[in-house]
């Protein structure tokens, strides 16, 4: 019997603004202290985007986009699929993974974004994986990218201390070989929605006027409940993955999470059994940047020469909507 295609990740690229925002720095701004984030969350800096356009969502993910073109010895011509998860697209519309298209000349391509709070690249990753499996697509560039400081209550220091920019890029390429993503999982609980959230202007209040005064379009955050609820999600989702793929807890080579909370990600790595050795972070540089932080993790950890030919890679991610997933991957180099 034939067996489908897969899709493999044949090259990465990220992708972060010059500026960076310490905790000494936020100490400056709200009541707070390098000591409470740090023990807290575990960030110690982020970076935040120029307010101007050369740092805009598109022109974060334009370059993280050429790095992995070009890890991946391919042309924009030869893309089929653009894929963005996102929450913060430089406009409601047209979508930020048209606006990369345009920048990258990419015009064989079908552009799309994917709204899925934190968990946007692993939806996004799932979509464009899926149709390579269906044959529709040979070769996909897919986009975790965020511009968050731009919703970000910046006299909520609940959550601005938690948030940052920037954007990660990953090509998908068709195999007949037993290897790339394995399978992708995906739930949602839209009933706790209310725990994070952004943009009550759009259909709701739709007097932009109204809804600048009452800052409604900023983040909110009930930090705690979803605290709480983080761990116990990506856990289960990860063993769904495992399970689903035979290997187990140990093969895991490299677990790749969503960068939130350090906390979060510890409790996540003790549940599964799987040593901090084995769990890459870098939220310590560049706090929470919602769906852009899975794939600049995989590029720092690829280009570090972490992601070995053939080991287990596991995806783990969690945000807003509520949404989870994970994407169990077999690494091809
Ligand atoms: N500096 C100093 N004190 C602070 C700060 C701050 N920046 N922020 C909150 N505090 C205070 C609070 O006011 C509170 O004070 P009180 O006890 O006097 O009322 C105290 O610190 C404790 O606050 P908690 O919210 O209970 O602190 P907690 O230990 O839960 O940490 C945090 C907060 C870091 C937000 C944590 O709950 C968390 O990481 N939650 C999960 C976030 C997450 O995973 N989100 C989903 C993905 S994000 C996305 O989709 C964009």
């Amino acid at each position: 019997m034939r067996m489908l295609p897969k899709a493999r990740i044949v090259g990465t690229g990220s992708t972060m603004p010059q500026r960076i925002l310490s905790n000494k720095d936020l100490e400056g701004i709200i009541d707070t202290s390098n000591e409470w984030i740090v023990k807290r969350t575990g960030i110690e800096e982020r970076r935040i985007a120029s307010k101007g356009m050369t740092e805009s969502t598109t022109n974060l993910a334009t370059r993280a986009s050429l790095k992995a073109m070009e890890m991946a010895g391919i042309s924009s011509g030869d893309l089929d699929m653009i894929v963005a998860g996102t929450v913060t697209a430089d406009r409601q519309f047209p979508s930020a993974a048209c606006m990369v298209q345009e920048a990258l000349g990419a015009g064989n391509a079908a552009a799309f974004d994917v709204s899925a709070g934190c968990s946007g690249f692993l939806y996004a990753l799932s979509v464009a994986g899926n149709a390579i499996q269906c044959g529709t697509c040979k070769t996909a560039l897919v986009l975790g990218v965020e511009r968050l400081s731009s919703i970000v209550n910046w006299e909520d220091r609940s959550t601005c201390v938690l948030l940052g920019d920037g954007a990660g890029a990953v090509i998908l390429s068709s195999t007949e070989e037993n290897e790339g993503i394995l399978s992708t999982h995906l739930k949602s609980d839209g009933a706790l929605g209310s725990l994070l959230y952004s943009s009550e202007g759009n259909s709701r209040i739709p007097e932009v006027l109204k809804c600048i005064d009452r800052k409604s379009f900023h983040l909110r955050m009930e930090g705690s409940r979803l605290f709480k609820r983080a761990i116990g999600c990506l856990s289960s989702i990860a063993r769904e993955a495992l399970l689903h793929n035979a290997p187990s807890e140990k093969d895991v080579e490299v677990l790749i999470p969503h960068q939130a909370n350090l906390r979060i990600i510890q409790a996540t790595a003790k549940t599964l059994g799987i040593p901090m050795e084995k769990v890459y972070t870098n939220l310590q540089r560049y706090g929470n940047t919602s769906s852009a932080s899975i794939p600049i993790a995989m590029d720092e950890a690829n280009r570090e020469g972490l992601l070995k030919k053939g080991a287990y890679v596991l995806l783990v991610s969690f945000g807003a909507g509520l949404t989870w997933g994970a994407s169990l991957l077999r690494w091809y180099a």
